[in-house]
């Protein structure tokens, strides 16, 4: 089955064509990450805007790339939930009027459940049952993956996913948005010893996780240390950051491996690109003999193929949709419970 994934649930309008949820035959990303640069962060209404430009012109990309006409795909899936609703909405109209126009089946996607799917397109061997630890923009959760279409969350974030914690700090310390390679490219060159940052402990599910507490300890400091007049180390303070992030990861995700008996685990999501992170992940997983699969670079961050390859399991598992299928800001995974 050769499936079109749609995405545009934030800054990238993407589209992809996916044989069999596994192989991609095409992927075609229009990013806007440089103009929403200069505002420090996204901005809706001109991501809305652009994703409007340059929908078609993406599709029809990666429709040559595959080298197929519409009417050779087997259906066409689309980020419905969650993200920016106004962006959102673009891909779903677009992919609603082509199904309708084609007759072909419509398959929403969570965008959460596409980023665990990036794994199944560069390790042909993983299947469910796994546990997934998704690390995003907007995401962090620990979940079981028990079939292709099922995900029991373990642990979630309370408050802001660790890729807003990268962003909002390395934004205090100068780098441009997106800050999270930033603080990544910064880390590689500093020592994270050379600061103490304070440990997040929480109450409850300890597969839960903190990030607003750290967040809000470097951008006070670096606030306070310039107002003094102070220069702070911004490789050192990255170090400790990245350092931070990737052992809490890491410690959550091998305890909730233990506790429920997985020894697979798949890393995915934005934040997955981060190279402590997978350090960290790897090198405890190979110290407990736990099988890791993490997303090349390119499959890390927000694209269409990921949603392709979800979307084959999906209609797989009967989950289509009709004309009534519309944007969701925020949306739960599917749990099956
Ligand atoms: O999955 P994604 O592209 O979008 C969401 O679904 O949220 O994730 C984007 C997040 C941003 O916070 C970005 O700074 C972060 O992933 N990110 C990184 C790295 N590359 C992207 N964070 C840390 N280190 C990286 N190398
Ligand atoms: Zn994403």
């Amino acid at each position: 089955m050769r499936i079109l994934g749609i995405e545009s649930s934030c800054d990238e309008t993407a589209a992809a064509v996916i044989e069999d949820g596994r192989r991609i035959l095409s992927n075609v990303i229009a990013s806007q990450a440089g103009e929403h640069m200069q505002y420090g962060g996204v901005v809706p209404e001109l991501a809305s805007r652009r994703h409007c430009e340059n929908i078609l012109p993406v599709v029809r990309q990666a429709l040559a790339d595959a080298d197929m006409t519409v009417s050779e795909l087997d259906g066409i899936a689309v980020t419905y939930a969650p993200g920016l609703i106004g962006a959102l909405l673009v891909g779903v109209s677009f992919a609603k009027g082509l199904a309708m126009m084609t007759g072909k089946p419509l398959i929403p996607v969570h965008h959460t459940e596409g980023h665990a799917a990036a794994n199944y397109l560069a390790h042909p061997d993983l299947e469910p049952p796994y546990l997934g630890i998704i690390v995003s923009g907007g995401h962090t959760r620990i979940a079981e993956v028990t079939d292709y279409t099922t995900f029991r969350t373990v642990g979630r974030t309370r408050d802001d996913a660790a890729g807003e914690c990268f962003d909002k700090c390395a934004r205090a310390m100068g780098f441009p948005y997106p800050g999270g390679l930033h603080v990544d490219k910064a880390a590689q060159r500093g020592d994270a010893s050379r600061f103490h940052l304070p440990k997040t402990k929480i109450s409850g599910n300890p597969y839960d996780f903190s990030f607003s507490g750290l967040k809000t300890y470097i951008v006070n400091f670096l606030h306070n240390a310039a107002q003094r007049g102070e220069t702070v180390n911004t490789d050192d303070l990255a170090a400790a950051l990245q350092a931070e992030i990737a052992a809490t990861v890491t410690e959550k995700t091998i305890a909730a491996a233990k506790a429920l008996g997985y020894r697979r685990i798949a890393l995915s999501g934005g934040v997955s690109a981060n190279s402590g992170v997978r350090a960290a992940l790897q090198r405890a997983c190979d110290n407990n003999g736990f099988t890791l699969c993490m997303p090349p670079l390119a499959l890390c961050g927000d694209n269409a193929a990921m949603i392709g390859a979800q979307g084959y399991y999906n209609y797989l598992a009967g989950i289509t949709a009709d004309e009534s299928l519309n944007a969701q800001a925020s949306k739960e995974l599917r749990s099956g419970d």
